[in-house]
């Protein structure tokens, strides 16, 4: 079946690379993304580098897009150590990551806090990531499926209002830097059930949303992945900071796009 959507793969650069190792990093993925034309290609640099990120991007003339790691649900105001939508897209980011687990874990972020926060990039853009994923004891319980649609029934409303300007990421917390990647067929269970639940909301938000797996993705595991019907993507963190690695999951990604019409 012809697939709509391109291919997106995105680096979580996550508190690594700042402000003095940014700039050399996106150049090395605007190199190694050079002639990937049937792929979207994002990193997600930590707050301080965005603008520099952005910047250097430009300059190089690369397609290579800017993504936030976080944003409030706040337009502006007294939310001290915040930053908004608007702020993140004035310094050149286009994207957002939103819910990582990391911060639902480690910050206590709820499904309410990151449905506002989705509700307030579908508004203000930047376009968001919304991640989603199980625990392994949730796994282990046979409650994966229930905790991701528990996760994304919270963000679906706002997904809704704009088909196709959001993605979203499966990233089961056992396999995040644990170099444990969840089998293409596991993630491609999950997969096929975010697409079932968006077409809940309309068929188009299901074929136009950009669905990515994300945990110890590299280049020897992406392809596999990315060959799932309902896999169109990778969220890399490890093998974002190595220019290689994750040349070799856009190159992966680039190979898959050629079976997708
Ligand atoms: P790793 O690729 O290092 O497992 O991290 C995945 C991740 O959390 C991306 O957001």
């Amino acid at each position: 079946m012809k697939r709509v959507r391109r291919r997106l793969i995105a680096g979580n650069w996550k508190m690594n690379a700042g402000a003095r190792d940014a700039g050399p990093l996106a150049l090395a993925v605007a190199r190694a993304a050079e002639g990937m034309d049937r792929v979207d290609v994002v990193v997600a640099p930590p707050l301080v580098a965005i603008a520099a990120v952005a910047d250097v991007l430009e300059a190089a003339g690369s397609n290579v897009r800017v993504a936030g790691q976080n944003m409030s649900d706040q337009p502006k105001g007294a939310f001290t150590g915040e930053v908004s939508g608007e702020m993140l897209r004035a310094w050149g980011a286009t994207w957002v990551i939103l819910g990582h687990s990391e911060r639902r874990q480690l910050l206590g972020e709820t499904d309410l806090l990151v449905a506002r926060k989705t509700a307030a990039a579908m508004t203000t853009g930047p376009r968001p990531i919304v991640c989603v994923g199980e625990t392994l004891a949730e796994r282990e319980a046979g409650s994966t499926l229930d905790v991701v649609e528990r996760q994304l029934r919270a963000v679906m409303g706002a997904l809704a209002s704009q088909p196709g300007f959001a993605a979203v990421a499966y990233e089961p917390v056992w396999a995040i830097g644990t170099g444990k990647v969840a089998s293409p067929e596991e993630a491609e269970d999950v997969h096929a059930r975010i697409r079932e639940l968006l077409a809940t909301a309309s068929t188009e938000l299901a074929e136009r949303t950009c669905l990515l797996y994300g945990g110890s993705v590299n280049g020897d595991n992406a392809a596999a992945l990315l060959a799932q019907p309902d896999i169109d993507g990778a969220l890399g963190g490890g093998a974002s900071l190595d220019p290689a690695s994750f040349g070799a999951i856009l190159a992966a990604a680039q190979r898959s796009s050629a079976g997708d019409a």
